[in-house]
């Protein structure tokens, strides 16, 4: 039978157990500085502190010792065993302080290197290539381009191109208003009037910009989208020269091939007014989806000013003739690149984008 143990014996084990706390406390600071990396240190520290470990052994010791001195001894014991996890955590940082300033020195930091990966370069998007190439055309045939404002004055978007004040697209669900009574313009024909009211014939030129109208989006529609507006004014300007710029343009744009046709149609702003087909560049004339059939796909407005708008701007209409065209540039990049979805052009994603 196992009775409590005797208290000479547990004496004995008492000073066993100081004598052990002894030994460690003067062993333990030269073993965890001997460790000169954190693997080995921890491996160290286990065995001190581990399941197995040395102080883990003296602490096991402790059940035999008499209860009254338990408590004593236990308390040597235990710091011990804190002055033990401090020493560790102190040399741990030393070591991983070492390892970081011998990795920063190890090689040779040159930041004039190239990257590894070259990094990826965009490009231009669709509706730029497809403005820029137009631009272009227009510039070799000897047009001017012209720049204006995106807010614009009712006056210029509107009531100098004889858009009569109830005219449905001037109304509030057609156009965005600004509070202070400005708009944005639905179209670039305000550049037209904006170069009428500034300079004096004659005038060519191409109006390149972003316009905008109220229009819930689907495949055909976004609330802002570009244009392109021609403009040419001179002495006897005539239909025919109409007729040559745009045939010229089509011809540069989509092969020698390509005929065009005037549709008369409606627009305040010219006498007479026409839209504009080019033959369906995707069946040539034979009848496909794209050109429902017809073997036509229309692709801008046109027109003779009318001789209102030069009387608006202070030109006078008996000696000056002009003529003025406006095309939007996405449907030209929709027809170019065969694109199904207007949207797909905003959405900015990359897997669209990287094909152009
Ligand atoms: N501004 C017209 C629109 O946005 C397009 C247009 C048609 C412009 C005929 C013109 C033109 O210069 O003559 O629908």
């Amino acid at each position: 039978m196992a009775g409590p143990p005797q208290s000479s014996n547990s004496e004995n084990i008492e000073s066993n157990i100081d004598a052990g706390l002894a030994t460690l406390r003067a062993q333990f600071p030269a073993r965890f500085n001997a460790a000169e990396s954190e693997p080995s240190l921890r491996e160290e520290n286990a065995k001190l502190l581990g399941k197995k470990g040395e102080l883990t052994a003296i602490l096991k010791q402790l059940g035999a010792v008499a209860p009254e001195a338990r408590k004593a001894i236990g308390e040597r014991v235990n710091a011990l065993k804190t002055e033990v996890e401090a020493a560790f955590q102190k040399r741990l940082a030393t070591i991983e302080a070492a390892k970081r300033d011998a990795e920063l020195n190890a090689r040779p930091f040159d930041l004039t290197l190239p990257g590894r990966l070259a990094a990826p370069i965009g490009h231009a998007h669709p509706i730029s290539i497809v403005r820029d190439e137009i631009v272009d055309i227009f510039a070799r045939l000897g047009f001017q381009v012209h720049d204006g404002p995106e807010i614009e004055l009712e006056d210029y978007n509107f009531t100098k191109l004889g858009f009569p004040p109830d005219h449905p697209a001037t109304d509030m669900q057609d156009s965005f208003w600004t509070t202070s009574g400005h708009l944005l313009r639905t179209h670039t024909s305000n550049i037209q009037v904006r170069a009428m009211l500034s300079q004096k014939p004659p005038f060519a030129f191409i109006a390149p910009g972003a316009v905008y109208r109220r229009d819930d989006e689907d495949a055909t529609h976004l609330p802002m989208f570009h244009q392109i507006e021609g403009f040419m004014v001179n002495e006897r300007v005539t239909f025919a020269e109409l007729r040559g710029v745009l045939t010229e343009f089509a011809e540069r744009l989509y092969g020698r091939d390509t005929t065009i046709r005037f549709r008369p149609s409606y627009f305040p702003f010219v006498e007479p007014g026409a839209e504009v087909d080019v033959r369906c560049v995707f069946c040539k004339g034979g009848g496909c989806s794209i050109c429902k059939q017809t073997g036509w796909i229309e692709i801008l407005g046109a027109g003779m000013i009318h001789p209102a708008v030069f009387e608006h701007c202070g030109i006078d209409p008996e000696k000056y003739t002009g003529f003025a065209f406006g095309m939007g540039v996405e449907r030209i990049a929709m027809l170019r690149y065969d694109i199904p979805d207007l949207r797909m052009l905003v959405e900015n994603d990359p897997r669209f984008l990287v094909q152009f």
